[in-house]
């Protein structure tokens, strides 16, 4: 069976950003469009839609799911971070009236791809949405330094075990490369048991597979996913007209912690110290919080879609 993603907190991110007939939006995460289709329903045959993905599984996929919309949607295999030169070479620069991003991977990803994302199957450690691009999670594992792995593992995964994990990796890769998730799976689960001296047991925390704080860090590692999200909050108020709003979706802390501080520095007037008693940087706010308090799904949505539970919605929109 074709699995196809669920779209979370649809109806909180369209009243937000309000298409209305004629309209321009970006999708900078279209995934299986299931978002998108609800905005081209919404902006009608006069408007249009440009849908980013940086993986190309995606853009084929949703070019065909969004068929009968072919002609308002421009596809464009890129990431969200270069849409303010590829809006500037369509001449559409400030005249977008809506940007949603809606973060991480599509169900495909953990449940039937051959890209190594899950700790769950066996496949080749690979970890690129985009792959074209040279870095894979089996060049991160068996070639980064331990100390790079250490940050990587307590930075992206907050992961308590970062240190022994990180030793143990490096142990065995001096003798055989680590190619498989099972292998890394195995490695991680073997540290663990060892730093707690116990034979076979290794906790799951929170309800938590002992691997998936790994994995989730080696994957933000190999894809920049944190930098490509700052670049792409720029980039969408860069592209947006004034009255328009950008509406992301995030899935953990690291991600909700930039969008939720971009967009308060973006609305602030000065940045300089508050006992600076003038300003002296110049920054002018750019955007006012529509989300003062964060939007989570409803209790409703979560037993439905229990993939929706960590979702966080913040929106902006641009006032300058
Ligand atoms: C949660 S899914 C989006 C689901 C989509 N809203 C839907 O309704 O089907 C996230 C998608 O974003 C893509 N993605 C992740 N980071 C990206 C980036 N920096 N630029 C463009 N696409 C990205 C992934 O490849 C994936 O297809």
């Amino acid at each position: 069976m074709e699995l196809i993603h669920k779209p979370v907190l649809v109806k909180e991110t369209l009243s937000f950003l309000n298409p209305c007939p004629g309209q321009v939006f970006i999708d900078g995460t279209v995934g299986d469009g299931g978002h998108a289709m609800e905005i081209l329903a919404l902006i009608g045959p006069a408007g249009k839609l440009f849908a980013f993905d940086r993986d190309e599984k995606s853009i084929e996929r949703s070019r065909s799911r969004l068929q009968q919309y072919a002609g308002r949607v421009e596809f464009v295999h890129a990431s969200f971070a270069e849409m303010g030169p590829v809006l500037s070479r369509l001449g559409m620069n400030g005249r977008v009236n809506g940007v949603l991003l809606d973060l991480g991977l599509a169900w495909r990803h953990y449940k039937s791809n051959e890209r190594g994302f899950s700790y769950d199957s066996d496949e080749p450690l690979d970890m690129r949405l985009d792959r074209s691009q040279k870095l894979t999670a089996a060049e991160v594992v068996n070639g980064w330094p331990e100390d790079k792995l250490i940050w990587v593992f307590q930075e992206y995964g907050q992961e308590n075990f970062s240190t022994y994990i990180a030793a143990e990796i490096c142990r065995l890769r001096r003798q055989n490369m680590i190619r498989s998730t099972r292998q890394l799976t195995e490695v991680v689960l073997l540290a663990i048991r060892n730093k707690l001296g116990s034979s076979k047991h290794t906790p799951w925390v929170g309800g938590l597979h002992p691997a998936t704080k790994v994995f989730q860090a080696i994957r933000i590692a190999v894809n920049d996913e944190l930098g490509h999200l700052s670049r792409g909050l720029s980039s969408a108020i860069d592209v947006l007209g004034v009255g328009g709003r950008c509406a992301v979706i995030s899935f953990h802390s690291l991600e909700d912690r930039i969008v939720k501080n971009f967009f308060r520095q973006e609305s602030r007037d000065c940045l300089d110290p508050p006992e600076q008693p003038t300003c002296t940087c110049g920054h002018r706010a750019r955007v006012r919080i529509l989300t003062k308090k964060v939007v989570s799904p409803s209790s409703i949505e979560q037993k439905h879609n229990p993939a929706s539970r960590s979702a966080k919605l913040r929106v902006a929109e641009k006032i300058s």
